[in-house]
């Protein structure tokens, strides 16, 4: 047997496996100080994979009605210093991108075809989210629906990046936390052909953005849906791989006061606007 054999024997075995396993365990392990077992407690049964966050089962019932959460709903710029929740995070990216139907796993949003085509990531701040067990530690993390837990792709804080890739709108650098919605054109163009390339994404885009933008509300935290950035450098910062194209960064932070309109405000706003005959 040659050396190169043996070196590929070597990299195939399971211990080598193992030992390369816990190699990279400790390293994600030093970037979340949150104990595997703090975090699990509330996410159900089933073995977490290295790097591996179960996220708390989402709520299916808040205290603030859908009509509330439209009305009070606004891009937010400026967020407290606070964390925001592991609780919080889940919620949120269950409202993104969710399941909510176990037979074929549909989710929050809707997604023609239900082809699900879009990612969504998690850049997670220094200190930005708490749960249970303390901080989670600051990386890049891959939301999975089907499983409801994030993953660790990258340690560390990598927001400044994210902001200098998004033409250094503060809020990206301020924020807590930013969701990196990302597409895999493929995926619908696959289906649909040029129609699911240039409508059928972006719409589903939408509907994920809007989810964001409501749960958000109803916890009273704060996104905005940012559009404006260079591809390829959030594709460095993510480390994305081919085929996918990022489409939105949200940053997510508590927020002072929520935005609010009064019933009466609107009221006068309509009588003014109905005042005004209509051209013919
Ligand atoms: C496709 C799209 C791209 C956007 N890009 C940015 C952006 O890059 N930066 C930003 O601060 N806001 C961005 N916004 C937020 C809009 O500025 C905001 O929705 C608009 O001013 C209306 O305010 P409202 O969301 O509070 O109703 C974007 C919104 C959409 C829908």
């Amino acid at each position: 047997m040659n050396r190169r054999n043996i070196l590929m024997l070597v990299l195939l075995s399971p211990l080598y496996r193992l030992i390369a396993s816990l190699v990279v365990a400790a390293g994600a392990l030093g970037a979340l100080s949150l104990t595997a077992a703090g975090v699990r407690k509330g996410g159900g049964a089933g073995k977490a994979a290295v790097g591996e966050i179960f996220l708390p089962i989402p709520s299916l019932s808040g205290a603030m009605s859908v009509e509330e959460a439209l009305s009070r709903r606004r891009s937010v710029r400026k967020y407290l210093k606070s964390p925001i929740t592991l609780s919080e995070l889940s919620q949120i990216l269950w409202a993104a991108y969710g399941i909510s139907e176990t037979k074929w796993g549909l989710r929050t949003a809707p997604s023609a075809g239900a082809i699900y085509p879009l990612n969504v990531y998690v850049v997670v701040g220094e200190g930005g989210v708490l749960g249970d067990g303390g901080a989670l530690g600051a990386g890049v993390y891959r939301y999975l629906p089907h499983r409801h837990s994030i993953i660790l792709l990258k340690g560390g804080d990598v927001r400044r990046g994210l902001y200098e890739a998004a033409l250094r709108q503060i809020w990206v650098l301020e924020a807590p936390v930013s969701l990196v919605v990302t597409a895999q054109y493929e995926k619908t163009a696959r289906v649909y052909g040029e129609r699911g390339r240039v409508r059928y994404v972006h719409m589903d885009l939408g509907h994920l953005g809007q989810n964001v933008y409501l749960q958000a509300t109803a916890l009273g935290l704060g996104t905005v849906a940012v559009g404006a950035f260079d591809d390829d450098g959030v594709r460095e910062v993510l480390g994305l791989p081919d085929g996918e194209t990022p489409l939105y960064i949200m940053p997510v932070g508590r927020v002072a006061r929520l935005y609010r309109i009064s019933r009466e405000e609107l009221a006068e706003y309509y009588s003014r606007n109905r005042s005004i005959p209509l051209a013919p």
